[in-house]
């Protein structure tokens, strides 16, 4: 069976687990691809059987990268898929909508699989309730899953079409915030990221790494948020602070009564047994970012945490 995994990974975590993911598929067969999305050639991926395409989640659903990956897919007709994700506390609707996309594409989605992972977004503080995260029991999961799906997908080629999962339903409050939080509306609530060009020292490193082709360095004045998949890593990537927005002007209660229900959404997976807690949440100051604390540290009033 010829097998492939795209991931989009920003910190690394997806990588990891998709890393893991494939070495319980080269167990089964000896041979599976892996790649990061935006380095896959869209026109060879109908000669895979079985592909596997992993993300974070983006404001409880796929990175907007990841849903124009999708869009842009040909049809793919009864081609086998699998999706996979890593997140902090919520996963929102994340393996339906991707799911749900692919199925448009003609594509039958045979498995999904997620896990916690350190959360990395840089206006949350860290260390974030999910720090500890994917631990080494996940990562065993990650490859059970790499071994049982190369099987069920050959059961359901067979015919075995009962083994096509279906996925949990999605609290309603994600629903709704994952449709909620567009593009557009998080170019409205997050204030706009501005280069300093008096710190720039045109080191690329931004333009490198942003997942959306969306900076440009030597325009002027530097694009930056055109299009913006609004990860905001291109600030806490910058080694000259030369990027930064006027986060004063964000909303903090709205943060504070979201990370209320978080907590809550763990006590219940801790609960049932799917999320272990190595981070005491009483210790987490939420007024502290990740971006706050790389400031301080850049500008050497602390040591890295
Ligand atoms: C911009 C942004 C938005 C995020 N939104 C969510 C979210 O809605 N729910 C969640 O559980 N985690 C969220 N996270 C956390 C990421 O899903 C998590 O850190 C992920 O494991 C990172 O994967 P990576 O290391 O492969 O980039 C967000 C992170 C960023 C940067």
């Amino acid at each position: 069976m010829k097998t492939l995994i795209l991931y989009f990974s920003m910190s690394g975590y997806t990588e990891r687990v998709a890393e893991r993911i494939r070495n319980g598929i080269l167990e089964k067969t000896g041979h599976c691809d892996l790649m990061a999305m935006a380095d896959a050639d869209i026109r060879s991926i109908a000669e895979y059987d079985l592909v596997g395409l992993g993300c974070p989640v983006y404001y409880y659903k796929e990175p907007f990268n990841v849903s124009d990956f999708i869009e842009g897919l040909p049809h793919l007709k009864d081609k086998h898929w699998f999706v996979f994700c890593t997140h902090g506390s919520v996963m929102g609707t994340t393996l339906v909508s991707m799911s749900e996309k692919l199925k448009k594409k003609g594509v039958v989605v045979v498995g999904h699989f997620h896990v916690y992972a350190d959360a990395t977004a840089p206006f949350f503080p860290y260390p974030v309730p999910t720090s500890g995260h994917p631990d080494p029991l996940e990562y065993e999961q990650a490859e059970d899953f790499g071994r049982d799906i190369i099987e069920r997908s050959e059961r359901i080629a067979q015919g075995e079409v009962n083994l096509i999962p279906s996925t949990d339903p999605v609290p309603e409050q994600w629903v709704q915030l994952a449709g909620m939080l567009t593009r557009e509306a998080l170019s409205q609530m997050f204030p706009p990221l501005r280069f300093d060009l008096e710190k720039c020292t045109s080191c690329h490193e931004c333009e490198d790494a942003c997942p959306a082709g969306g900076i440009d360095v030597e325009a002027d004045p530097p694009r930056i948020q055109s299009p913006c998949i609004y990860c905001y890593q291109c600030p806490m990537i910058c080694p000259a602070l030369a990027i930064d927005a006027d986060w004063d002007t964000v909303d903090s209660s709205f943060g504070d009564s979201l990370f209320a229900m978080y907590l809550q959404e763990l006590e219940q997976a801790e609960a049932r047994g799917e999320f272990r807690r190595y981070v005491d949440p009483s210790t987490i100051d939420l007024q502290d970012s990740q971006l706050m604390q790389r400031r301080r540290k850049l500008e050497g009033h602390e040591e890295e945490k």
